[in-house]
């Protein structure tokens, strides 16, 4: 189906035009091994299992992720097996391992792709930068990503009320000629509402961008920026917090999500809409020299060096709650966690 943005045509696959029928009749012969039960683990697996393909999974061994996984009903030597067992069982291999995860395991895994097989990533990041993650599969195998736009938690509570969350695809390689097959079928079998297509190289860049920008590092810093100004003078935390957040997530976002932000600014208030009109060019100007400074960090592989270094310590859990600890500890949070509380 192609969809036309302005003058831009893009070609999408909705479950309109490529079925669920579809999809499972295409992996009926495939044994579908989802490598990792962290996040996007247990919410495709699960998207998969309730769509009826032949899941099985592939986790290490008495972790907290090995028994969420048995929570859920996996059970051991028939759905759930170690990760070299689950690749050796699997026909498509599904590698939902942290980044750091697949750097590591990498080594132990890669003799069981036989030829044939299917490679399946949720992100561009091993492959793109494989000379820094030493990530290199075969020839003989068929190599593509399906990319949910969102978290694994959010992919299966929305699958569950029948809704779903818009992922794009990509072919890297396609040694059986069947490897688009594959992947759609994969795509609308973990319960994604649309498919559009990128390459491993645009979908690791756009994702490191837009977790580093407006999905959660600008966003905090634009949060904590407005309530430090609000706080200095002289607003109260429940004033500062609610201007800045609560109004934020719990009105206006649902509405932008529905209706878009001209229609937000067109059903505010006069007054609130002369601001907003006023001053978000002067937030994007500002910004522009951040995101594009950010956009070449990532591009240049920094950000990638970065992430590998910092992610593959051994002490990365303690350091990482350390870190969370100034935000988690910080006055807007703290006041934040108050006023959920009280909500009705
Ligand atoms: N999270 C998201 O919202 C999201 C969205 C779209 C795409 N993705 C992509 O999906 C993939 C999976 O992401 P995720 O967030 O689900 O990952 P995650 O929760 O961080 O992954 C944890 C999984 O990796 C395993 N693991 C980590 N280090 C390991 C090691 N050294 N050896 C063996 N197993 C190890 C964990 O097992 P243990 O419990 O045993 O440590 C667990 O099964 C990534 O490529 C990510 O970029 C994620």
């Amino acid at each position: 189906m192609k969809l036309k943005f302005g003058n831009l045509e893009e070609e999408i696959i909705t479950r309109k035009n490529f079925s669920l029928e579809k999809a499972r009749k295409c992996l009926l012969n495939e044994t579908i091994c989802v490598l990792g039960y962290g996040v996007q683990g247990p919410g495709q697996a699960l998207n998969l299992r309730d769509n009826g393909f032949n899941v099985i999974v592939g986790q290490r061994k008495n972790s907290k992720s090995w028994k969420k996984a048995i929570k859920d009903g996996w059970i051991e030597n028939k759905t759930l097996f170690n990760l070299e067992e689950g690749v050796e069982n699997g026909t498509i291999i599904m590698i939902l391992l942290s980044d750091a995860g697949q750097i590591a395991v990498w080594p132990k895994i890669k003799k069981y792709f036989y030829a044939g097989k299917g490679l399946y990533f949720s992100h561009g990041f091993g492959l793109t930068f494989k000379k820094k993650t030493n990530i290199s599969p075969p020839k003989e195998i068929d190599i593509f990503l399906v990319a949910p736009k969102g978290s694994g938690t959010s992919l299966r509570r929305l699958f569950k009320e029948g809704k779903g969350i818009n992922s794009s695809y990509a072919i890297y390689q396609n040694y059986t000629g069947k490897a688009k097959e594959r992947a759609l079928s994969l795509g609308i079998g973990i319960g994604s509402a649309y498919l559009f297509e990128t390459t491993f190289k645009k979908e690791v860049y756009s994702d490191l961008t837009g977790e580093r920008g407006t999905l959660m590092g600008a966003i905090q810093g634009i949060f904590a920026a407005q309530y430090q100004v609000l706080r200095e003078n002289g607003h109260s935390p429940s004033e500062a917090f609610n201007e800045t957040v609560e109004e934020l997530t719990q009105s206006l976002m649902p509405l932008i999500a529905e209706k878009g932000m001209d229609w937000m600014y067109e059903n505010c208030s006069t007054t609130a809409q002369r601001g907003a009109l006023d001053w978000w060019k002067k937030f994007r100007d500002i910004n522009l020299p951040i995101f594009r400074n950010l956009y070449k960090e990532v591009s240049s592989g920094k950000e990638a060096d970065k992430t590998i270094i910092s992610n593959s310590k051994k002490n990365y859990r303690k350091n990482l709650k350390k870190e969370l600890k100034e935000i988690k500890e910080s006055e807007l949070w703290q006041t934040g966690e108050i006023v959920r509380k009280l909500r009705p």
